[in-house]
């Protein structure tokens, strides 16, 4: 019996720490549904278990998405990567739709094909793309009510 959740992996939630707690807890809640949707091998694209956990995930990846982009806004960097970096939030978003479609549609997708699909908006976005934002945090993020 071969088990593959991520959670079984804790490099993989040190690799995914940018360092602002809020985004990180929603990294770690992101990944969790990747776990679910791993460790449930009866969750086919087309079952129900499976679209539960999809629609769950399309609202927690679009709240995220919100909260990150105003990070991404006001923290310092260069207006073009911010904007690649939003594009790429909207290649998901649009990648996350067209999955539903098809399923609505009755298309058939492999389970593999599915979470691959999903552990690439959440894992390999995270490591590409959200990890860039560490860079622009102040080092003193902790000390904040520090004075000048
Ligand atoms: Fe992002
Ligand atoms: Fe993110």
């Amino acid at each position: 019996m071969e088990r593959r959740a991520i959670a079984r992996h804790p490099p993989l939630e040190f690799a995914i720490r940018i360092g602002l707690p809020l985004i990180d807890g929603e990294h770690v809640a992101l990944v969790r549904q990747l776990d679910r949707l791993n460790a449930d091998q009866d969750a086919h694209p087309n079952s129900d278990s499976f679209s539960e956990v999809l629609s769950g995930l399309g609202r927690q990846i679009n709240a995220h998405f919100d909260s990150e982009e105003d990070i991404l806004r006001s923290c310092g960097m260069p207006p073009e990567l911010v904007l690649e970096h939003i594009n790429a939030h909207t290649e998901i978003l649009e990648q996350y739709a067209r999955l539903n479609l098809d399923l609505m549609a009755g298309k058939f997708h492999t389970r593999d094909e599915a979470l691959g699909l999903v552990r690439r908006w959440i894992v390999d976005h995270v490591l590409n793309h959200d990890v860039r934002i560490a860079e622009y945090l102040p080092r003193t993020d902790a000390g904040k009510a520090s004075a000048a």
